[in-house]
């Protein structure tokens, strides 16, 4: 997939099962985050109303500080707001109690980390099958592995399926992160810096995987330090203070199938003059 992949639109129009116009999954209103530790109050998110419909890629960016992952944690049901609504796939999240939030972790959200968070006595395999356990549906073991098993077909690693973690690269590593984050199909993946850790190369191949799932239908949201990687998304937001500042259609977006031949022929350019 990559460049000639089919439009997204169409992949979540026929996933919503109608062709009426598509409602956001995400819908944000004036959604407030205060940090309260007794003495000191932190005015973290300050007032964002966002929309956020199926299919989007968007970055997340912004100074140190400034409230991305705050922002990031409600929108994973891992946090509350302190005021304001939000309504995940039309069901207002903003007041369910913290078993109802798993619940709605669990069915329709994917996470992807920073530092991959994997366990490290574990396979890539099991490693993955690991959020089928707080799936709804009891899943037969054989059931749980073939899910497993796509899931790392899907990011291109079904031959390390027996590695772990110590034996794979940052890059493999993440990958394997994101089949995890696939097993229970969510809606939205979210992630936080996930290429944080990565060099350029590894990040484009990272970057390669979320388009291939993006063209599939899913929605993306992500945390990123980097213009360069804001570019392999389809919308980039700008938070400043706790506030939506810049909110942007990418005109010309980076294809990571191009981008990795590029560095590829650079890298052989570099050793022939080597
Ligand atoms: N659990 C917490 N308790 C109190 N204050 C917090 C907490 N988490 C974050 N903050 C504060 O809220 C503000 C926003 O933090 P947040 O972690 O969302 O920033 P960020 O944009 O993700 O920054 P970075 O790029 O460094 O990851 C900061 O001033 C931070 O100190
Ligand atoms: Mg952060």
């Amino acid at each position: 997939m990559g460049a000639a992949a089919a439009p997204v639109a169409p992949a979540a129009e026929a996933m919503s099962g109608s062709t009426t116009p598509m409602t956001a999954v995400v819908q944000l209103e004036d959604i407030h985050k205060i940090y309260d530790s007794g003495e000191v109050q932190v005015h973290a998110v300050r007032g964002i109303s966002l929309d956020i419909n199926a299919g989007e890629f968007i970055a997340i960016m912004g100074a140190s500080g400034s409230g991305k992952s705050t922002l990031m944690n409600l929108l994973g049901c891992l946090d509350r707001p302190t005021k304001g609504h939000y309504r995940l796939g039309g069901i207002d999240v903003s007041n369910l109690n913290a078993n109802e939030l798993a619940d709605i972790r669990n069915q329709r959200l994917g996470f992807v980390f920073q530092g991959y968070n994997l366990l490290a006595r574990t396979t890539a395999l099991e490693n993955v099958e690991l959020p089928t356990l707080y799936s709804k549906r009891r899943l037969s073991t054989r059931e749980m592995e073939a899910r497993a098993l796509h899931c790392l077909d899907i990011v291109g690693l079904s031959q390390r399926a027996g590695h772990f973690p110590s034996q794979l690269s940052g890059g493999q590593q993440q990958r394997v992160a994101i089949a995890r984050a696939l097993v229970n199909e969510p809606q939205i993946l979210l992630a936080d810096e996930p290429t944080g850790n990565l060099d350029s190369k590894t990040s484009a191949e990272v970057m390669g995987v979320f388009q291939k799932l993006n063209d599939a239908g899913i929605t993306i949201v992500m945390v990123t330090h980097e213009l360069d990687i804001a570019r392999y998304c389809k919308r980039n937001l700008i938070i400043r203070d706790g506030r939506v500042v810049s909110d942007i259609q990418v005109a010309d977006r980076t294809v990571a199938e191009v981008e990795i031949k590029k560095l590829q022929e650079a890298e052989a350019a570099a050793k022939l003059t080597a």
